[in-house]
């Protein structure tokens, strides 16, 4: 009889977990996957990726018919709002994934343990009651909303909301606030603006989008504004009351002064997302967090505890899905005696507004304190294809070691930057130079010539400007 019930047991089905189970399934190990949601796929699925996508997709349409960017390419409609229909189009693309999980987990035959996992001891977890036992076990439980201390949220209320809250309104919003100029803040709050709400974001920082370029934040701020949101930047929330379905927001200045009140019919709490380890059981096995509550791991996905380890938002890193999935890859690979790695430098990141703004790799900030650098920039105005479909807005900007040439960073804000970006994480990767991505011919006429002219900027000249 086998030492152990599985090989392999992983907690939690979010993309770090799922995929992380399927290759563990494809190399031959025998795999379990406990998930306590009802549906597979994380947040990522269920709550975050795929739901924000579809309204972002469907609200975009919504906006381009209603505010004259059709009527700009002669066609004229008046559009007229059916959110039930969009609402229940999310709902749809959420059933349609997660069941396409389920259908790959029985395809590789890795058992779905329906219910919450805790530790009983380094190889044997609790789900449902049972005892199940497993040579190596995966923690990837991934992340939920960081609270706002003093605020409640109440999702069923639909007054003061988290993300998943927002993606459930069933009426738009005449007015609502978003605490926290983050990434679910501008993709959320651009739905409902779009869709006819007066959105408000209120970020304590003195910018939006901490973490990305300078220049792409500066221009951030722009393009939202120009686009109809109000930022109360630098500003700070110190108090939400609820009275019925209206709420009062009490802010002041981050560095303190005279407070001000709005009002709102929804407040989206959107400040950051913190690692999911209550009830875990993590004291049972002497597993520590770290400050900031996540779970330290080496290189390999390894922690501390012998035979126990971890992947995606529940670590240290980026809290994206893709890094989650990659990580999830290599721990599978890792426990099976094989290579797996995941290079934590160069992972694009995007937001799914309009434009799209996308980066990889080093800000211009960072890298100038690493050494010297060059920098070329190409404005989306000189590219062909933005200025044809009336998308002007944005840039792409390139950072290179100023001696090796060697690509250090790039940043775009362009109507499809998501897509624009997956080229240059492909030439960091491979070590490439500006020089490298310059010489490279690009299709015509597509957005991706301004990487090439941006390229081109970092040594000579770009073409068109
Ligand atoms: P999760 O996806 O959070 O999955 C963890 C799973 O573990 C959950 O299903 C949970 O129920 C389960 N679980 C927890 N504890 C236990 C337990 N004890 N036993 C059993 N199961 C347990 N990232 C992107 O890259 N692109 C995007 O466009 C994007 N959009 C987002 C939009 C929103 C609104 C949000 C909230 C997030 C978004 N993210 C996006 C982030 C992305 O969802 C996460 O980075 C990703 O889901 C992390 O994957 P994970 O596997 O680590 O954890
Ligand atoms: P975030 O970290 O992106 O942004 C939070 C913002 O809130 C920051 O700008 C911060 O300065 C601000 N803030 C913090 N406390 C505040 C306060 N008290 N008052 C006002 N502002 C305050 O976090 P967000 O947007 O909640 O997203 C969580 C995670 O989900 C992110 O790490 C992101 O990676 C992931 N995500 C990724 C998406 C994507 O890849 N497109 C989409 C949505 C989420």
């Amino acid at each position: 009889m086998a030492e152990y019930d599985y090989d392999v047991l992983i907690i939690g089905a979010g993309p770090g977990g799922y995929v992380a189970a399927i290759r563990a399934a494809q190399l031959g190990l025998k795999t379990a996957c406990a998930e306590g949601r009802e549906t597979l796929g994380g947040t990522c699925l269920n709550v975050g990726c795929i739901p924000s996508k579809a309204l972002l997709h469907a609200s975009e349409y919504f906006d381009a018919a209603a505010n004259g960017e059709m009527a700009k390419l002669g066609i004229k409609v008046k559009p007229e709002l059916d959110l039930d229909t969009m609402q229940a189009s999310r709902k749809d693309s959420v059933k349609g994934l997660t069941g396409g999980i389920e259908f790959l987990f029985k395809k590789n035959k890795v058992d779905w343990l329906k219910g919450y996992a805790a530790f009983k001891d380094a190889h044997t977890v609790d789900v449902a009651g049972k005892s199940v036992t497993a040579k190596n076990i995966v923690i990837a439980t991934g992340s939920s909303v960081t609270p706002l201390p003093g605020v409640e949220i109440d999702n069923a209320k639909g007054v003061v909301v988290d993300s998943t809250g927002a993606l459930e309104l069933t009426a738009v919003p005449k007015k609502m606030i978003v605490i926290g100029g983050g990434v679910i803040g501008l993709e959320l709050g651009s739905v409902w603006r779009r869709l006819g709400a007066e959105v408000t974001v209120v970020e304590f920082l003195d910018q939006l989008l901490p973490g990305m370029d300078g220049d792409v934040r500066k221009e951030a701020a722009k393009i939202f504004k120009k686009q109809g949101m109000t930022l109360k930047l630098s500003t700070k929330v110190t108090g939400v009351t609820v009275k019925g379905k209206k709420a009062s927001v009490t802010v002041e200045p981050s560095a303190g002064g005279a407070a001000e009140t709005l009002e709102a019919d929804v407040v989206l709490v959107s400040i950051g997302r913190r690692p999911n380890v209550d009830g875990l059981g993590l004291e049972v096995i002497g597993l520590e967090r770290n400050q900031r509550g996540q779970i330290e791991t080496d290189h390999d996905f390894r922690t501390k505890i012998d035979g126990v380890w971890a992947v995606g938002d529940v670590i240290p890193g980026p809290m994206l899905a893709h890094k989650a999935e990659d990580e999830g890859i290599a721990v599978a690979e890792n426990i099976a005696g094989l290579t797996g790695i995941v290079n934590h430098d160069v992972i694009p990141g995007v937001v799914y507004t309009k434009p799209e703004f996308a980066g990889v790799g080093l800000t211009e900030e960072q890298a100038k304190e690493r050494g010297e650098i060059k920098v070329g920039k190409f404005p989306m105005m000189a590219n062909s294809r933005a200025k044809t479909n009336h998308e002007p807005d944005g840039f792409v900007k390139i950072i290179a070691d100023a001696k090796t040439d060697k690509v250090l960073g790039v940043w775009c804000i362009a109507t499809v930057a998501g897509t624009m970006i997956a080229e240059a994480a492909l030439a960091m990767e491979f070590g490439a130079t500006s020089e490298d991505i310059a010489y490279t011919c690009h299709a015509h006429p597509t957005h991706s010539e301004a990487i090439k002219e941006a390229a081109m900027a970092v040594t000579g000249k770009p073409i068109h400007i």
